[in-house]
């Protein structure tokens, strides 16, 4: 595949670096309820794809300390951020893609591994190049698991009113337009680019990627339903979307 994910750009850097340390302990909380640190004991290593400004991981590692645990921790994202500067004692931070990560990051493995709103910014240039990059990413980093590692996941699911994956393949498409005038035609009606295009999945699209990965749900939480725009939903063809789904995974067990 000669495809390549996009960048996002400067100004959406910006955007995403005002993510704080307080949104990162909420989301957290969260999800050390669903999961079970039991099975790791000693040391945890994990890694955050699209760490952003880094306070999510940085509040993982604080929260696993806390719990007794020798931490190592990696971020990484191609955009560098300004924070990173603030947590560099405690964090790894690589400045690369997540299609490189088994090229960088080669001989280690992770007891967890967080993708925080980031794989619907794995887009490359045609949508079917797309839906192929984010299959590639998810199998990379299903073999970037340790034995007990859990690949956790928090996106947004679009569901097709008639068809399923209608509404990823239009905000694909609207999100990826390069003339200004439908940019920000689309930004009007809440189809954000970031600078790059984003593809969002429906909830079956999500199901079939980690079943094709080797990788099983051990925890499926839907967030809140906030009420979509009429008219989004209508452009969209889309069942409300469901925001900040969290999605818990392991390796099958007969996976190398
Ligand atoms: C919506 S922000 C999420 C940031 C953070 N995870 C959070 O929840 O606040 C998406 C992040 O994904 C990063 N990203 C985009 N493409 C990426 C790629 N190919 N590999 C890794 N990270 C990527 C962006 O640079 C951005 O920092």
């Amino acid at each position: 595949m000669n495809d390549q994910i996009v960048k996002i750009n400067e100004e959406q850097r910006n955007i995403y670096e005002g993510v704080d340390l307080k949104n990162s302990r909420m989301l957290l909380k969260r999800y050390f309820q669903l999961l079970d640190l039991s099975k790791f004991s000693g040391h945890i290593t994990f890694l955050d794809v699209g760490a952003g400004g880094g306070y999510f991981t940085k509040a993982v590692y604080d929260y696993l300390k806390q719990q007794g645990f020798e931490v190592t921790a990696y971020a990484l994202d191609p955009m560098e951020y300004p924070s990173w500067n603030r947590f560099q004692k405690e964090i790894i931070f690589c400045q690369e893609s997540v299609e490189h990560v088994d090229t960088y990051l080669k001989n280690i493995k992770f007891d967890l591994i967080f993708c925080n709103k980031v794989f619907h910014h794995f887009v490359t240039n045609t949508y079917t190049g797309t839906l192929e990059m984010m299959q590639v990413c998810m199998r990379k980093l299903s073999k970037k698991l340790s034995k007990n590692g859990k690949l956790c996941i928090l996106d947004i699911f679009y569901d097709g009113l008639l068809i399923d994956s209608w509404p990823s393949w239009m905000i694909y498409q609207c999100t990826t337009q390069k003339n200004e005038i439908l940019i920000k035609l689309f930004r009007m009606l809440g189809a954000q680019s970031a600078g790059s295009g984003v593809c969002f999945q429906s909830e079956n699209m999500w199901n079939r990627l980690i079943c094709q990965s080797h990788l099983s749900i051990d925890v499926l939480e839907k967030g809140p339903v906030f009420p979509m725009k009429r008219m989004k939903q209508a452009v969209f063809l889309s069942h409300r979307p469901i925001d900040d789904c969290i999605l818990i995974c392991s390796r099958l067990k007969k996976c190398k």
